[in-house]
């Protein structure tokens, strides 16, 4: 009964979902690592449904196949979209581990009953703040909220002092900002969380009121360059990946932190998690423990993906604003709500 129940409203959300998940680019697509399945069960393929940037787990999950010999089959799509639909799967759901780019994702799959406990010895590889308090998951990148803005329409006195202001009337027309996505709505979830629903739908509706929306933090990136509007909204490592392209859509603007705990310098935790249906667990806690071990996070840093490590000490790519000056808010990501975010978005009129 309870499962029926869980099934129809799952089915309900991903309806809701379906229209609203723009990931980075990704649509969905699979591959696996590794050039044979034969072998015991436990050289057994595993199967990931990953949410994260396709680039970056293709990296980190050859490095886990090449150590441990374990081939991944991997489903690639955005954040709620695989986390309804493993939801929807339920018992019968191939994945094994889930991997996310912003937690709300993770949250949603976990309100199902839908992760297995994670090894306390990979607990212990990740600071309590870059996993809910409930440990039913774990963090193994963030990114940090960041407002991008064009150097010869704004200075710096000009900038405001918290992402809240961006709801003043003097910022009406000069917001560029991305609310289809799972980035911009991890940050909706963060200023709620900090600031209560009454304050996060004043912001709302002042985002509204002032904001220009555009497909993707890229293209919020390039319509601030081109002087479209004069301040972004997006996360961090877009910005720093551009020069490493052409840096043809960064090279009029920069970066304002917000810090001082903000709500606009929340640093969203990407997660990952052992499915609770998953047939192959000992393997999947172990991909699960390689992504948060030194080896994982070290192909993280060494990336062009650019997101932070979070884990067993390994620093963050030197290019980045060192996560520890960033003051970010601390937040238990398990707090962090897609569906009741998604629902005050479409009142704002936003979605
Ligand atoms: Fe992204």
């Amino acid at each position: 009964m309870r499962r029926t129940a869980r099934l129809a409203g799952a089915l309900v959300t991903s309806v809701a979902i379906a229209a609203t998940a723009a990931a980075c680019g990704s649509g969905s697509s699979s591959s696996s690592t590794g050039t044979s399945s034969a072998g015991s069960d436990a050289k057994s393929p595993i199967t990931l449904y990953n949410a994260q940037h396709e680039d970056l787990m293709a990296e980190m999950v050859g490095a886990f196949t090449k150590q441990t010999g374990i081939e991944v089959k991997v489903r690639n799509g955005s954040d709620l979209e695989m986390a309804n639909q493993i939801v929807a799967e339920g018992e019968n759901s191939p994945a094994d581990v889930f991997v996310t780019e912003n937690s709300p994702a993770m949250t949603l799959v976990d309100s199902k009953s839908g992760f297995a406990p994670i090894a306390a010895a990979t607990l212990d590889q990740v600071p309590s703040r870059y996993r809910p308090s409930n440990n039913h998951w774990v963090g193994f990148a963030a990114r940090a909220t960041v407002l991008v803005y064009n150097t010869k329409q704004v200075s710096a006195a000009e900038l405001p002092k918290s992402i809240m202001d961006l709801a003043d009337p003097k910022w009406k027309g000069k917001v560029g900002y991305s609310p289809t996505g799972a980035d911009f709505q991890a940050i909706v979830s963060a200023v709620v969380a900090l600031k209560g629903e009454a304050e996060g739908k004043r912001w709302l509706d002042g985002l509204k009121a002032n904001g220009v929306a555009f497909q993707g933090n890229g293209t919020v990136m390039k319509a601030v360059n081109d002087g479209q509007v004069p301040v972004g909204i997006i996360y961090h490592y877009y910005w720093y990946q551009d020069p490493a392209e052409a840096g043809d859509n960064s090279s009029n603007t920069k970066l304002h932190f917000f810090r001082n705990e903000d709500p606009g310098a929340f640093t969203s935790v990407s997660g990952a998690g052992v499915l609770a249906s998953s047939k192959h667990a000992a393997q999947a806690q172990q991909l699960v423990e390689f992504l948060t071990g030194k080896e994982g996070q070290q192909v993280l840093s060494d990336s062009t993906a650019l997101e932070y490590t979070v884990g067993s000490d390994v620093p963050a790519n030197k290019a980045l604003e060192p996560l520890d000056k960033l003051q970010a808010p601390v937040i238990d990501p398990s707090k962090l709500n897609s569906q009741t975010v998604i629902t005050m978005m479409q009142d704002a009129g936003i979605l």
